[in-house]
């Protein structure tokens, strides 16, 4: 490639990695929607398949339709009869009904940590490292994630997992969808690891588990009632902001620092007997 090639191709990639980090920005302070003047294209019934009609038949990806309530039911049923962490990683591995799965992810991505954590972290979707590794933040965000909870002395405290279970292409968000049909795993695990508290890095992870429309820059640093969609648990869950936005945004640190510390004080808090 002559000279002028390379640079147009460096000036390509450094555009494309701006681009990349203004809408991160955006996306993260919780501007998710873009309006133009075209007619909407439904994404979720492009990648949302439907399961197959015997439960373990093998799924065919040529008859693929929107069936976002059958998925729901099927990863209820695989998610209930998940008796431990290890049945409930098996159970999401071999579920076919998020469409996520099929977009060129490597394999599912579920969790690390300790398995009776007090704090369950749970991000927004697993990312190229993560898809790589089959671990959640394992990457450049998961590093900076580690170091802050270490500092807050939390390192051995927590369980962490995601909204979805396997990465979405180019990174993008997962949709509010992708993210309903892995519920119920994701309730599973909240019933098995048994927190006392959720710290939610992230808008998309936020909004999925507090339905609340506001943006992570409002939510964040304020507690919540987070309730199971059955009403059985229910849980104190703090938002903050995620690690990714802060290695774009290294000025908001502070801010997700005090997140971090406001949970682990409360965590370290006696508990005040009942009637006292
Ligand atoms: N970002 C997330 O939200 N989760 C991961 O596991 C990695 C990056």
């Amino acid at each position: 490639m002559d000279g002028q090639g390379r640079s147009d191709l460096q000036t390509s990639e450094t555009g494309t990695r701006a681009l990349e980090s203004l809408l991160g920005f955006w996306a993260e302070a919780g501007v998710d929607t873009a309006f133009t003047d075209e007619p909407p294209v439904d994404r979720v019934a492009e990648r949302v398949r439907p399961q197959p009609a015997a439960p373990h038949a093998p799924a065919t990806p040529a008859a693929a339709g929107p069936d976002v309530s059958g998925a729901i039911d099927e990863a209820r049923r695989l998610a209930a009869e998940a008796q431990d962490l290890a049945g409930l990683a098996a159970a999401i591995a071999a579920f076919d009904g998020c469409g996520l799965k099929f977009e060129g992810a490597r394999q599912a991505v579920f969790s690390r940590g300790v398995a009776d954590a007090p704090v369950m972290v749970i991000g927004e979707a697993p990312g190229a490292d993560e898809d790589a590794q089959g671990q959640p933040f394992v990457g450049r965000a998961g590093k900076l994630l580690d170091k802050m909870l270490a500092a807050a002395g939390l390192a051995d405290r927590v369980f962490i997992t995601n909204t979805v279970f396997w990465r979405p292409s180019g990174n993008r968000n997962p949709t509010a969808q992708e993210q309903l049909v892995c519920a119920p795993f994701l309730e599973r695990a909240i019933a098995l690891v048994q927190p006392r508290f959720l710290l939610l890095a992230g808008g998309a992870s936020a909004k999925a588990m507090l339905q609340r429309p506001e943006g992570i820059l409002s939510l964040r640093g304020r507690w919540f009632d987070w309730t199971s969609a059955d009403g059985a648990l229910a849980l104190p869950a703090l938002p903050t902001l995620h690690p990714a936005f802060l290695l774009r945004q290294p000025a908001a640190k502070k801010r997700a620092w005090a997140d971090i510390l406001m949970l682990s004080e409360r965590l370290d808090r006696p508990e005040r007997p009942l009637g006292g």
